[in-house]
């Protein structure tokens, strides 16, 4: 199992080129099942969610074929005939997001079977919004040992949907059944971040009919046929989020490009509160640390645009060596906090109770072992990493490679000390 290794110290200067959004492509992927032509998918992230989701769409019948382009890497997903509408759980259970094939299919062929997801180890998160919302729109939904059986023989009617809390899941699955529903449907309280306007803008030059785009309330008028369409993948606001504060973290100066800095404002508005500099540019931000050690600064999570629970972890290692306390309140995800315990393993002194973690700044971080535990949290031990005297060694990095796409070539361009260790796994770790 491959292991990261990091050599605390160096600064970061130069230009990281962000990918596509995993979170954007993944749901877009989904789209591809609602139309018997092609959709092609520009600005792809190569990432292992993206390839998890590719193989069980070729399962169920869609033909996909890599290749690149102008926008870079780019993917053709053609459901002409879909030849099976099981989505099983040995390749459901590997990334959540593959439960956003259950709408689609219902809608596509009027039944479906699939499994109930696994994914990240924050919370239980359920799908109880998700399967709620599919009922609304007529479908019939039982659950029977892991599986959900969904049919909807006479097709999907439109519906009013109030989400009882704001789920960016749940909102985009909705839609990604409502647009071929009969008549119209109304989602109110959904969810605002920009990888559901991309879909919904995706789904929209397919022919889908929708309004409010980028509001809590769509309004969709069902078609009966969705055609094909070459859409570009938006920019990964949490990759791009990720470098500003690896930026921050180390000092130096890094310009994102081919992203928007209005993707993560909250975020930026947050490293400048902490003392670093962040500028938007025409194709993204540049983030400059020099010299001073950075402040404390609290943040809390939110739903867009607020501050981003992607974010967190990676925030809070920047907290670790601020001068001063910071309070970090997960407001999203219970039991988001996995990151805490590795992060004390380099030095650092957090204490948590409930939803809220306390960071008081050390001068030092020192390079150890640590474990990642999920996508996220495995990448704010990286940015530790970047400071920690010594080296610091990530183990488990499956969850990294989930999201980030040759992270170490893109940290190692700008001058950072990270390389890649193939090899078996270390003694404990399985
Ligand atoms: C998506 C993102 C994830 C991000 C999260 C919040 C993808 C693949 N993942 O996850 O990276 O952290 O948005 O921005 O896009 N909930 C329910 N019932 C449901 C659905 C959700 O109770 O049926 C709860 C969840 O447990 C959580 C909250 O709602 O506490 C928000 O989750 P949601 O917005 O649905 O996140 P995901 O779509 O799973």
């Amino acid at each position: 199992m491959d292991r990261i290794a990091i050599e605390g110290g160096a600064r970061l200067e130069g230009e990281i080129q962000i990918s596509g959004a995993k979170n954007s492509a993944l749901k877009l992927m989904a789209a591809s099942l609602l139309t018997d032509e092609c959709l092609r998918l520009t600005n792809m992230p190569r990432l292992a969610d993206t390839r998890f989701l590719g193989r069980l769409l070729q399962r169920l019948g869609v033909s996909v074929i890599e290749g690149d382009g102008e926008d870079g890497a780019q993917t053709e997903f053609c459901a002409k005939d879909i030849s099976s509408a099981f989505a099983p759980y040995d390749l459901v259970r590997q990334m959540r997001a593959s439960f956003n094939v259950l709408g689609p299919l219902i809608a596509r062929t009027g039944h479906a079977k699939v499994s109930l997801p696994g994914g990240c180890t924050i919370g239980a998160r359920p799908v109880d919004l998700h399967l709620r919302s599919l009922e609304a729109l007529g479908a019939r939904i039982d659950l029977h040992e892991g599986y959900v059986y969904a049919t909807a023989p006479r097709g999907l009617k439109g519906a009013e949907i109030e989400f009882p809390m704001v789920s960016v899941g749940a909102t985009e699955h909705a839609l990604l059944a409502a647009v071929l529903a009969e008549g119209q449907t109304v989602l109110r309280n959904s969810a605002k971040e920009p990888e559901i306007g991309d879909l919904a803008l995706c789904l929209s030059a397919m022919g889908a009919k929708i309004e409010g785009i980028d509001t809590d309330t769509l309004t969709i008028t069902g078609v009966s046929k969705l055609n094909g369409a070459t859409w570009s993948v938006i920019p990964d606001r949490i990759e791009t989020g990720t470098y500003a504060v690896a930026a921050a973290m180390a000092g130096g100066e890094v310009r994102l490009t081919k992203t928007r800095a209005d993707f993560v404002q909250a975020l930026l508005d947050k490293l400048e509160e902490a003392g670093a500099t962040a500028t938007a540019t025409n194709d993204g931000v540049e983030i400059k640390r020099n010299g001073a050690r950075l402040n404390a600064v609290d943040v809390t999570t939110e739903v867009f645009p607020g501050f981003a629970t992607d974010l967190q972890a990676q925030f809070m290692a920047l907290m670790t060596t601020a001068k001063g306390e910071s309070v970090i309140r997960e407001t999203i995800f219970e039991n988001r906090f996995m990151h805490v315990p590795e992060l004390m393993r380099l030095g650092a002194d957090i204490s948590v109770q409930g939803g809220e973690a306390r960071v008081k700044g050390v001068e030092k971080l020192y390079g150890a072992q640590v474990m990642a535990t999920d996508l996220r949290a495995s990448v704010s031990l990286v940015i530790a990493g970047l400071v920690a005297e010594g080296e610091t060694v990530v183990n488990r990095v499956y969850h990294l490679d989930r999201g980030f796409e040759r992270l170490e070539e893109k940290l190692g361009a700008c001058g950072a000390k990270v390389r890649r260790i193939s090899g078996p796994p270390e003694d404990g770790e399985g």
